[in-house]
């Protein structure tokens, strides 16, 4: 089915702050298992659709097969600037997610804050892991939106599994009773029984690193052993290395 006004309702979604848009069948996928509101799903291949939606989620297949509009070829691949492959795209509200709230909540489960991560990939790599290691949120500042189309691509849509929003500034980790720990290659070793589970465990920009004020503020510097020669990790990947260090410690018998 032609369909002209789905891609300027998909254009003005994109910079909608009160819309996530999802592009490709896992971040469909994630968001309904998660409780997304979906407002339109869109297919270009509704057989394909229901396929995947049989062999991956055979829980969602009749509500996806319900929601789901064909559209043609053509119309499709003019609702994102690169087209999934899986043949599957939709817009869904974003929860209202408040980063002093997510502060504030007392689950035993630490929170990550990326300082003005620069790539919207990344971002969403680092929301991914978050979600699979059961974080209590992923907060982040600086320009880049958290929720950027982007960055739930690269988060297969797992921003509805765990709160992800911006913070206005680092005064908003003062008084939350948190322990800010800092993530620097020049940082103590890593030790996992050492990791608070209410812990704030912050990761600087790509490039520039932890800024001087976030340095400043936090009450240990920590780092990721590394062989030698090697400068630093990848933001995500070091999210991922001290999230299932704090996972693994936890669980286990000394940890718990
Ligand atoms: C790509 S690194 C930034 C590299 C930057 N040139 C620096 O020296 O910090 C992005 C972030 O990942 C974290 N990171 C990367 N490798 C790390 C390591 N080995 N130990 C601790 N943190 C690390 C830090 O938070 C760092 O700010």
């Amino acid at each position: 089915v032609k369909d002209g006004s789905l891609i300027p309702r998909f254009g003005r979604a994109r910079r909608d702050p009160g819309l996530a848009v999802l592009e490709g069948f896992h971040p469909v996928k994630h968001a309904l298992r998660f409780g997304a509101t979906l407002q339109l799903l869109v297919t270009s291949d509704p057989r394909e659709l229901s396929r995947l939606a049989r062999e991956l989620a055979p829980e969602l297949a009749a509500q996806m097969t319900e929601l789901a509009r064909a559209v043609d070829e053509e119309t499709f691949r003019a609702l994102s600037p690169l087209a999934p492959t899986t043949p599957v795209m939709a817009l869904a509200e974003r929860p209202a997610v408040d980063a002093v709230e997510v502060l504030a909540h007392g689950r035993q489960a630490p929170v990550i804050l990326l300082e003005d991560p620069r790539d919207l990939g990344n971002m969403g790599a680092c929301v991914r892991v978050a979600a699979a290691a059961d974080a209590g949120g992923v907060l982040s500042t600086g320009s880049h939106d958290p929720w950027h189309p982007d960055a739930l691509r690269g988060a297969a849509g797992l921003h509805f599994a765990l709160p992800v929003a911006r913070l206005g500034g680092l005064e908003a980790l003062d008084g939350t009773g948190r322990p800010l720990l800092a993530l620097d290659p020049a940082g103590e070793p890593l030790d996992p029984a050492r990791l608070q589970g209410r812990a704030v465990l912050a990761f600087g920009s790509e490039r520039r690193g932890l800024s001087e004020e976030l340095t400043a503020r936090a009450e240990r510097l920590i780092s990721i052993p590394m062989r030698e020669g090697v400068s630093s990790l990848n933001l995500a990947t070091s999210v991922a290395a001290v999230l299932f260090a704090w996972r693994v410690c936890a669980r286990s018998p000394e940890g718990a």
